[in-house]
């Protein structure tokens, strides 16, 4: 019965995510000049004032909570350091802020450690999409305080965040994986259009680079996440589901080992090292971004934060954003990522915890976020705000409509972790100069022994 509700509520993510760009589909594109000038004002942009801010600071003002938030990821912790700071003046609760550790896998097992252990240290944390149904037994049922807020979001991730009837977290923000490329150099080389196929990515990309490496030695055509950890997961979900090749397990069944998987799978190897930098097995985001934000790569997978963070580097103006390439008789995809916000049961102070989160999960800090740090906002009428929209060029129709896949969390449930750790470890041995086809079957029978 709970596996059953699970299973449904995890499969709406994808849906949920799509109610949010269709609702925005009347938005249009901006210019680059009027998304300049957004960005211009988005560093001068303000955190929002605690609402109800007298009647918190009366119950609980003194108390001090921990709150477990974003890591270095371009504009993220200074994000959470400046609506923390906005919290604490208005209410007197007192945050000790902690960023998670950067790779999301990471930051789950800092999690389990906690709450295996009963561990009171930490009181409201950042929880990746795919932990719910792994983490709902250690986190407040938060529906009886935020209910009510709780019905302005897209409503396929609340009931993400929805298990057994108890919300177990807020959602915070969402993310969908994109294509970042250098409008400057497909210019400059006579390319009309970024790839719609990710054979034009590698062709482009050839192209490009042998350009550019003629005066710049450290040029690649694309970068991407290839560390063997949770974002390579979410890499080769694309990869491979843009290549009709499944979503590793579909409809219960593990289907990861499949020819159309190997095929893609195999390609990508091919340009390790060609395209990419042989260093792009050792990327996280940042990884892959600051080489980006360098100007020493043509392309580049990432999340909508990095549209942000870039503004700031010397690819400022140069850059587009588009979906993602797709494989021969595909189409684009993105995977669906995001974070939500929860509440230990260990806590000692869980109800100035749960102001905390009501505060940052409102929509006046959402629409903060999307312009300060630009990440997908998950409060349909956030993102079809003007400013946020300008600022957000990923939230234009043609891109925020593209499809979306999920992780297998679903099927894998409390086992999320392992089997994704299954999955990255085989797709990084893959990467590393294995052929596919000497892997897969591998990472199938351990998937399979997980959903037993
Ligand atoms: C982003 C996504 C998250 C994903 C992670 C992988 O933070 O929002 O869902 O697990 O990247 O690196």
């Amino acid at each position: 019965m709970k596996h059953r509700a699970l299973l449904i509520v995890a499969g709406l993510v994808g849906a949920a995510t799509l109610a949010v760009s269709l609702s925005v589909a009347a938005a249009g594109t901006t210019s680059p000049a009027t998304r300049a000038a957004a960005s211009a004002k988005s560093a001068a942009i303000a955190p929002p004032a605690v609402p109800n801010a007298a009647a918190i600071r009366a119950k609980y003002k003194g108390q001090k909570i921990t709150f477990v938030g974003d890591a270095a990821v371009g504009a993220s912790h200074k994000r959470d350091l400046k609506l923390v700071a906005r919290f604490q003046k208005d209410t007197g609760i007192k945050v000790n802020l902690v960023p998670h550790p950067s790779a999301s896998d990471a930051s789950y097992s800092q999690l389990a450690r906690a709450f295996g252990s009963k561990s009171s240290s930490i009181d409201v944390m950042m929880l990746d999409v795919v932990w719910p149904g792994a983490f709902a037994p250690y986190l407040v049922n938060l529906k009886p305080k935020l209910g009510t807020a709780s019905k302005q979001f897209a409503q396929g991730i609340v009931q993400n965040d929805t298990i057994g009837g108890k919300l177990v977290a807020m959602p915070w923000f969402g993310d969908f994986g994109i294509l970042y490329y250098r409008k400057d150099l497909l210019k400059k080389y006579g390319i009309s259009a970024p790839p719609k196929t990710w054979n034009q990515l590698f062709t482009q990309a050839k192209k490009i680079q042998d350009g550019e490496q003629k005066t710049n030695k450290n040029f690649y055509g694309f970068v991407f996440q290839g560390n063997s950890y949770e974002g390579l997961t979410c890499d080769a979900l694309e990869w491979v589901a843009s290549a009709g090749g499944g979503n590793f397990i579909d409809n219960g069944k593990v289907t990861i080992n499949n020819s159309k998987a190997k095929t893609i799978l195999d390609a990508m190897r091919n340009q390790i090292g060609k395209i990419t930098p042989r260093g792009v097995t050792s990327y996280d985001e940042e990884g892959a971004r600051n080489v980006f934000a360098a100007g020493n790569a043509a392309f580049m997978r990432n999340w909508p934060y990095a549209y942000a963070a870039n503004l700031t580097t010397p690819v400022k103006g140069k850059y587009g954003v588009t979906v993602l390439p797709h494989g021969a008789g595909g189409h684009s995809v993105g995977t669906v990522g995001g974070w939500q916000l929860g509440v230990s049961k260990f806590s000692k102070h869980k109800d100035a915890s749960i102001e905390l989160v009501r505060y940052l999960t409102s929509p006046k800090v959402q629409r903060f976020d999307a312009i300060f740090n630009s990440n997908v906002p998950t409060i349909p009428s956030v993102a079809r705000d003007k400013q946020v929209v300008k600022t957000n060029p990923y939230l234009t129709p043609a891109i925020a409509n593209v499809a979306r896949v999920t992780r297998p969390a679903k099927y894998l449930k409390t086992h999320y972790n392992e089997g994704s750790k299954d999955i990255y470890q085989g797709i990084s041995q893959i990467l590393n100069g294995t052929p596919a086809g000497s892997v897969l079957p591998s990472v199938a029978s351990k998937l399979n022994a997980l959903i037993k």
